[in-house]
């Protein structure tokens, strides 16, 4: 068993990992992976996450596509340059090439109990825990990972690229793979600068 110090370390040194070498990642390992996902918590135990696979190059650039198109519909309406545009796209779609891996967490919107705006809020704090969840699980497994954020820029894109359920809601992707290079933790800021400590004298409670 790891000590409570090795888990520590663990969970302090996992880096978002943005570079990727080629080889591919075997099936049982994204296998393992997405399932040790599905073991964050969730609200009602709803379990509202869904994972869409792509590991095939045609797969990615068809997806890849479609995010860029409407990267680049959304840029023209902020108003970028055309040079903007295309380098934001070409490296959008480059980084996705190279992922050996692209995992896209969906919630279903049909998980929770009602359709109000806090059981939709739960839901997808429950969807983003099985997203790190699966970041801590893919570095378990020697591999790095990414969250990316885009899925949310473009959420009927990708579920119409990738033909997914109509009940399936893009949250995030994430980019897998063997990492390139192992970076240092980044810096957090001070514990002491982020909590507040609520004792019943500040609180005047006798
Ligand atoms: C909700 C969310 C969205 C993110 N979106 C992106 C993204 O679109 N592109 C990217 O390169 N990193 C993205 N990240 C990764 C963060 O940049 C990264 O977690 C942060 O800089 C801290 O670095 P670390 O994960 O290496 O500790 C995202 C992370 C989260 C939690």
């Amino acid at each position: 068993m790891p000590t409570k110090d090795d888990l520590h370390a663990f969970l302090r040194t996992r880096r978002s990992i943005r570079h990727f070498r080629p080889d591919p990642v075997p099936e049982s390992v994204i296998e393992t992976i997405l399932h040790t996902a599905t073991f964050a918590p969730s609200a009602h135990n709803c379990q509202p996450w869904r994972f869409a696979v792509i590991t095939e190059p045609a797969v990615k650039a068809r997806l890849g596509n479609a995010v860029t198109s409407k990267m680049r519909t959304d840029m023209i309406a902020e108003g970028a340059s055309d040079a903007e545009i295309e380098k934001r796209a070409a490296l959008s779609l480059q980084r996705m090439a190279e992922a050996p891996v692209v995992v896209v967490l969906c919630r279903d919107k049909n998980a929770v109990h009602a359709n109000t705006p806090t059981e939709t809020a739960m839901g997808m704090q429950s969807t983003a825990l099985a997203g790190l969840q699966l970041l801590l699980a893919a570095y378990a497994e020697g591999l790095g990972g990414n969250w990316i954020c885009w899925a949310l820029y473009a959420q009927e894109a990708t579920r119409a690229a990738l033909d997914l359920p109509d009940d399936w809601e893009p949250q995030a992707f994430y980019f897998l793979g063997y990492p390139v290079l192992s970076p240092e933790p980044r810096t957090r800021i001070p514990t002491l600068e982020i909590v507040k400590m609520v004792t019943s004298s500040e609180l005047k409670i006798s």
